[in-house]
């Protein structure tokens, strides 16, 4: 491991977020570009202050001198001077962002690359996989990108009600998910591992626990994945008898005008797709563990974990939460 590569690593254990932890290849310019402006700024920072203290300091007041210091008017080396280095320093700065706008923004998408399209719901992710046909929410999964053989998730973005913003820093700058206007980025993450953000524009009560989870994994890794959410039989995996009823119930309430299941009656828009839904480590877009304690505390009373949730209490008598969960729990 380079001595770069374990200071990224310690930078990232500080912060799963850290900015200077970069992890990808649009977030790796953005570093760059964020350095070279540090570096600029810090020095004219230094210049200014210490001219600052140098005067300050030189020509303070003593006791018993009441000379005036030597006063200077229109010196034209002066003017000169700043008037030119300022835009030079502008100047540059302007081209080296304008060059890696044009590198994030206009990057050619390889023939191997992944299609995902995000759509952001109040207060949710939905991820689409065209290529594969299967739809998820809240933990996106993508594959490592290998240089010798690039392959990075190219992103479209769209929004359901509001605006919002998917940000996850150390594998892409952030990008607003517009409604009526569809957006793009792309990461291609060069180490596996799981990488949090969050959104980041305000989208009402509940945006502050809008998380974003990604799972980079090995090719192998990804491509098992990808089969096991495209499957969709669900006859053969004898459902315990709670689990039956708990369908049963689901079926016949408002939970399916909203939530899709892959292969059964339930094909709602509204809310996330459950078929899979035990595959994912977190409910409610990352804020709580997938248990079946958080699970029934959810379908009770989704206002109890995430005010201002879309989701409606349904007013469901014990048994029947018991039942649903223990249907949900049945979801691999
Ligand atoms: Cu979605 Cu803020």
């Amino acid at each position: 491991m380079s001595h770069h590569a374990s200071f990224t690593t310690f930078l990232a254990q500080l912060s799963p977020t850290n900015i200077f932890a970069p992890a990808s290849t649009p977030s790796d310019y953005i570093y760059d570009v964020a350095l070279l402006v540090f570096a600029v700024t810090g020095a004219i920072f230094l210049v200014v202050a210490g001219m600052l203290v140098y005067v300050a300091v030189k020509y303070r007041s003593r006791l018993g001198d009441t000379t005036e210091p030597l006063q200077v008017y229109g010196s034209r080396q002066l003017e000169l001077a700043w008037t030119v280095l300022p835009v030079l320093i502008v100047m540059v700065l302007f081209l080296s962002s304008a060059r890696i706008i044009h590198a994030v923004q206009d990057a050619r998408k390889p023939k191997d690359a992944i299609e995902v399209v995000a759509v952001g719901h109040q207060f949710w992710w939905e991820y689409r996989y065209p290529q594969y046909g299967f739809v998820t929410a809240n933990e996106l999964h993508i594959p490592v990108s290998d240089p010798q053989h690039p392959t990075p998730t190219f992103m479209t973005l769209l929004s359901a009600d509001t605006d919002h913003d998917f940000w996850v820093p150390r594998l892409a700058g952030k990008t607003d998910l517009i409604p009526n206007h569809p957006n793009f980025t792309w990461m291609e993450p060069h180490e596996t591992g799981l990488y949090l953000g969050q959104c980041n524009e305000y989208c009402g009560t509940s945006h502050a626990l809008m998380l974003l989870r990604v799972y980079v994994q090995p090719r192998q890794e990804f491509d098992r994945w990808v089969k096991a959410q495209q499957q969709t039989d669900l006859s053969g995996e004898g459902l315990s008898h709670d689990a039956t009823e708990g369908r049963k119930v689901f079926e016949r309430t408002a939970c399916i005008n909203c939530h899709a299941i892959a292969g059964t009656i339930a094909d709602g828009q509204f809310g996330p797709e459950l078929r899979h839904l035990m595959s994912r480590e977190t409910i409610a877009a990352g804020i709580a563990p997938n248990t079946a304690h958080n699970l029934r505390t959810w379908i009770q009373n989704p206002d109890a974990l995430k005010p201002g949730a879309r989701m409606p209490a349904m007013g469901l008598s014990d048994q029947e939460l018991d039942e649903v969960t223990a249907y949900m729990m049945a979801l691999h």
